[in-house]
């Protein structure tokens, strides 16, 4: 096998040679450093010709072909195959370069795979337009974003992929399919980078806005059980909220992980007042600066909900995992997750050399402690991938779904404390999945079967089934996806 790879390296090289971009190996890494792979090559086409041209050549190949944008996942749905793991090549592809923006009537705008979302939304900006929501930071590929099921916060916000009214798709063989509301769109929003390689979307997009931000803290009660209930008391009262707390803190002196029940809940409102601009000053919920405080802003609604990548600190190892559930269960839900992360503290002990952190908490960072959580809000759709979808539902379920995420933050990077927080973020969903219908986001920590897949996204065999006509030979797929989808016809592949 080796010999053949050799030489299709060989053919490939010299089929590059003439396009002027050149094939080497490339190892990638996720944002957080802690999940990579290495490819055959990396291929930056220049157009979408040039990127038809690749797949056509490489479909008879069989060759693995993994998009990448920046990276900003926890888990290993976005890794590319590696090289030497199947008698295939492996590509990771940048599509950088399609860069191309068309403003429409009615603000719609079409545009290229290679925007991330730190040049989309000031690019918009200038055309006096934004998108309906976004998530809590502007690091990401917009269709990385969106495909993967980001979201925001808010009761009548919907994730990133309902504002996609359209997409050009490539699959294995280099056709380009138009995908619309006529044609698969509700499979094709949350694709997750299975369906083929998405070239360019349509969203809709709307006029600026501006939002006033209110953020304040408040003792929560010490009972779990009341807490939750007051979280979720506190949850209805606003339409577009994040919760952010309780939090668990290591204790160097009675070696224990005590919960802190202070509560920093931040909400938004519509405003016509544009006489400040200064939310982005210091946002609140990205590890910087001294957040836990009460205080007011106003900005554009871009830069009131999400941070640009210079307000972002954190960047090391972290356990996190996020999931929906319909939002009737955050109550039992909220309390279930927190005593049992409770419960698991004796676990961490072995890790913990560093100093209190509780004496630190209020210093510098905002989550500067060893558990987090934050719980936000989400409005149902119809994607039948989205971690929100609305399919099976009770018959009385409101259709909102609220979210709890949980991060494990260490003092330093260490592999063994990261396994270790993998272990722990594995264990939530066995355990209370299907009592409070919970959902994972496929670009965080997610550890689920095609078992439990296929109960949380009834639609999930006709999506299989789009998958194998995009994806025959398998191309697009990777082990996260095989296990978690259960493609069957392309576990061979890797045995
Ligand atoms: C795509 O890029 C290639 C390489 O730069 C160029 O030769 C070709 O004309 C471009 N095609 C289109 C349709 O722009
Ligand atoms: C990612 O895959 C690696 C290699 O199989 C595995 O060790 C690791 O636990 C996985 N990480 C997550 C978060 O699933
Ligand atoms: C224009 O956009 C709005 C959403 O902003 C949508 O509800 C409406 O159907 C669109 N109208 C046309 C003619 O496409
Ligand atoms: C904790 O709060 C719950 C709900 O308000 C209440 O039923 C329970 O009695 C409280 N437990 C204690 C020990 O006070
Ligand atoms: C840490 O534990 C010690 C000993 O049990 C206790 O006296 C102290 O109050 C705890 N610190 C905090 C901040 O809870
Ligand atoms: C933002 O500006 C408003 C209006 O001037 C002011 O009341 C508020 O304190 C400022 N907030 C911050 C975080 O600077
Ligand atoms: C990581 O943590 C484990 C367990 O405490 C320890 O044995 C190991 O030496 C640490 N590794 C590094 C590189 O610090
Ligand atoms: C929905 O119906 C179930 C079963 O009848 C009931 O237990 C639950 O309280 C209802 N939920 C709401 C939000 O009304
Ligand atoms: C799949 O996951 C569910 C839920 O965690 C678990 O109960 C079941 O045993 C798993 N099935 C297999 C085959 O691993």
């Amino acid at each position: 096998m080796r010999g053949l790879k050799s030489s299709l390296s060989a053919a490939f090289l010299s089929l590059v040679a003439l396009n002027g971009s050149g094939a080497q190996a490339y190892r990638w890494f996720n944002w957080q450093v802690d999940i990579t792979c290495d490819a055959t090559g990396f291929f930056v086409p220049a157009n979408e010709s040039e990127l038809i041209e690749f797949v056509q050549y490489h479909h008879p190949l069989k060759t693995h072909l993994r998009p990448v944008g920046n990276g900003h996942g926890f888990g290993n749905l976005t890794t590319c195959v590696n090289d030497g793991q199947t008698d295939r090549e492996s590509y990771i592809l940048s599509l950088t370069n399609l860069k191309h923006l068309d403003i429409h009537d009615n603000n719609t705008v079409t545009f290229g795979g290679g925007w991330d979302l730190v040049d989309l939304i000031p690019t918009l900006h200038d055309k006096g337009l934004q998108v309906h929501n976004l998530g809590s930071e502007m690091v990401q590929n917009y269709i990385g974003a969106a495909t993967t099921g980001t979201h925001g916060t808010g009761k009548e916000n919907q994730n990133l992929a309902t504002q996609i009214l359209g997409m050009r798709v490539l699959d294995a063989k280099g056709n380009v399919h138009v995908i619309d509301k006529d044609n698969n769109l509700d499979a094709f929003r949350v694709a997750i980078g299975a369906l083929g390689l998405i070239t360019e979307v349509t969203l809709q997009a709307e006029p600026l806005s501006y939002l006033k931000r209110t953020s304040k803290v408040v003792e929560g009660s010490k009972n779990i059980t009341k807490l939750y209930e007051e979280i979720a008391e506190i949850g209805s009262k606003y339409e577009q909220i994040n919760i952010n707390g309780p939090n668990l803190v290591w204790n160097s002196s009675s070696q224990k992980l005590e919960p802190s029940t202070s509560l920093t809940f931040v909400y938004w409102e519509e405003t016509d007042y544009k006489g400040a601009t200064n939310c982005s000053v210091n946002f609140c919920s990205n590890d910087c600066g001294p957040c836990n405080r009460d205080y007011i802003c106003y900005d554009y609604k871009m830069n009131g909900i999400a941070t640009t990548p210079p307000g972002i600190c954190y960047r090391g190892f972290m356990g996190q995992f996020e999931h929906f559930f319909p939002i009737e269960n955050l109550a039992e839900a909220g309390t279930d997750y927190f005593n049992y992360a409770i419960s698991q503290g004796d676990r961490l002990i072995s890790y913990q050399e560093i100093n209190d952190v509780m004496a630190e908490q209020n210093m510098a960072r905002y989550e500067s402690d060893d558990v987090t959580v934050i719980t936000r809000f989400v409005k149902g759709d119809d994607t039948w991938l989205s971690p929100v979808n609305k399919y099976n539902l009770q018959p009385n379920a409101s259709g909102i779904f609220a979210t709890l995420e949980y991060s494990w933050m260490p003092s330093y990077n260490n592999y063994t404390l990261q396994w270790l927080y993998q272990d722990l973020a594995s264990e939530f969903i066995p355990k209370f999945g299907e009592t409070y219908d919970v959902r994972p986001h496929w670009n965080k920590m997610q550890f689920h079967n095609e078992t439990y897949t296929s109960t949380i996204f009834p639609k999930m065999n006709d999506w299989l089934d789009i998958q194998e006509e995009m994806d025959p030979n398998c191309q697009f797929v990777n082990p996260f996806m095989i296990n978690a989808l259960g493609i069957d016809r392309c576990q061979s592949l890797f045995q």
